[in-house]
């Protein structure tokens, strides 16, 4: 019987199944969005339970009748749940990435030395949106919790370490460097949980998960149905294994609920200078870590979500690019969706979102144009960051993930950064990642060679705008960013 290889995508609005073939092909898949849980403003939260029996299900659906070698587990990064090792019971929902609640906890950090020192050993700046402090928060305001970690009875997880648990029926409690790096709690070099950056977060090294490689062939255990899980790493960390960035200098950049654009810098950590992250790319079994630059944007596709879902001028996020094509340009507006504040390059928790430059002649297709531009500009604001740091010019950009379906968001992008944009055969990307991780685990893969024989590009954009458009069109989004910060007091 031909043998396949199964990846499990527990992303930040869905939790997907797929089945890959030998040539990183999809041939079944399975999707199902889970509740966005929203209690107060800058809040954001999931249900763990739900999104488990939404695994199962989706594995159940999309596995079926075929043959299974080996499973890959990939997922949105830094959400943060805790739960009782004897029950499986969660002290609460878990907190998600885009949630600000912990902005005075990291504002502390920031006004003393511990925030340097966050940063030069974990890569990451102090923000709200890694696991460290929303982890101290459900430590210090969940009945029960903070007892039950300091007995040794209550567990942490990213929502990789979570599905993993359950899968092996309570066995393994792991996470994967990627992972890890997303916490503020793991030192980037040595790999492991670093006593001072725990102490700063009142987190006892006891609840923290064993840190394996990404692609691993002992350390995951197997599901209830004998099926050996492989790999385990983090969305954004599977895309650019599921684009082959494997050598120096190759980059993607996914358009999810943010977006998320990574240059892997090779096995020595790159600091950067311009506001962007340093982070595990992946790491093989029996290998020396893969390091990358990374700069993450907050919200992109979720303000589409939200003109669906709050403001409700369209009905489908696909409508939006329709709506948008309506009108040639903006008709004069900027929409900054600073909704969590801004990520990369700016990290500012203090900025909330505004639309600038309405007048009476516009409409909800402008506003949805604007939305169009803000995913692209601010991508340009991380390539800008990229490029400074790395003193590279970016080539052509390589892309995936849901929006990338949107042409007219693509020529957008392509216009505004002035490259070309190449979206591969698979956009789903970060599934594959996770499947080639876990089937180079497994050997049903040779290679990393093997897998770049596998990318092929099926769509270009060419960029059309002028210099003077493009210089034109950032400088007004320089100036609306300006309007969103010092929003908040924090
Ligand atoms: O860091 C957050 C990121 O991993 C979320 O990705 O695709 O689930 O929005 P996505």
């Amino acid at each position: 019987m031909t043998e396949y290889i199964g990846a499990v995508d527990q992303g930040t609005t869905s939790t997907r199944a797929m089945v890959f073939d030998h040539d990183g092909g999809v041939v079944a898949r399975h999707q199902i969005e889970h509740r966005q849980i929203l209690p107060r403003a800058g809040w954001v939260e999931h249900d763990p339970a739900e999104i488990w029996r939404h695994t199962q299900e989706a594995m159940r659906e999309a596995f079926q009748g075929y043959q299974i070698r080996a499973l890959g587990v990939t997922n949105q990064r830094e959400t943060t749940v805790v739960w009782d090792r004897r029950t499986g019971q969660t002290f609460g929902n878990a907190i998600v990435w885009q949630d600000t609640r912990t902005d005075r906890i990291v504002d502390a950090l920031d006004h003393d030395r511990r925030g340097e020192i966050v940063s030069h050993r974990s890569g990451l700046l102090p923000a709200t949106y890694f696991s460290g402090a929303k982890l101290q928060w459900i430590l210090d305001n969940v009945d029960g919790a903070r007892d039950a970690a300091e007995r040794g009875d209550a567990l942490f997880g990213t929502m990789d370490t979570w599905v993993l648990w359950n899968l092996t029926g309570g066995r393994v409690h792991a996470t994967d460097v990627t992972n890890a790096s997303r916490t503020m709690l793991m030192d980037l070099d040595t790999l492991d949980w670093d006593d001072e950056l725990l102490g700063f977060f009142g987190v006892p090294r006891a609840m923290l998960p064993r840190i394996r490689p990404s692609s691993d062939p002992e350390g995951y255990g197997t599901t209830g149905d004998g099926v050996p899980i492989t790999a385990v790493l983090g969305d954004q960390q599977a895309a650019t294994v599921g684009q082959v960035c494997f050598a120096p200098g190759e980059a993607k950049n996914t358009y999810g609920t943010g977006n998320f654009l990574l240059l892997n810098t090779g096995t020595e950590p790159v600091r950067s200078k311009h506001g962007l992250l340093t982070t595990v790319a992946y790491q093989l079994a029996d290998e020396p870590p893969v390091y990358a630059l990374e700069g993450s944007i907050a919200v992109t596709g979720a303000a589409i979500q939200w003109l669906r879902d709050q403001l409700r001028i369209i009905d489908t996020a696909a409508q939006s690019e329709e709506l948008a094509a309506s009108v040639p340009d903006s008709g004069g507006v900027a929409f900054v969706p600073a909704f969590s504040g801004l990520f990369a390059p700016y990290w500012r928790a203090d900025a909330r979102g505004a639309v600038v430059g309405l007048s009476r002649f516009n409409t909800g297709a402008h506003l949805a144009r604007a939305a169009l531009e803000a995913i692209c500009y601010q991508s340009r604001d991380v390539v800008e960051a990229m490029e400074q740091d790395s003193g590279v010019a970016l080539g052509v950009l390589k892309v995936d993930g849901g929006v990338t379906a949107n042409d007219l968001c693509m020529q957008l992008q392509a216009d505004i950064l002035g490259v070309p944009v190449s979206r591969p055969e698979v956009a789903e990307t970060t599934a594959l990642g996770a499947a080639y991780a876990a089937g180079l685990a497994a050997g049903y893969w040779g290679d990393t060679d093997e897998l770049r024989g596998n990318w092929h590009e099926s769509r270009r954009w060419q960029p059309g705008w002028t210099a003077a458009q493009r210089r034109d069109g950032y400088h007004q989004w320089r100036k609306a960013v300006e309007r969103t910060l010092d929003w908040i007091e924090i």
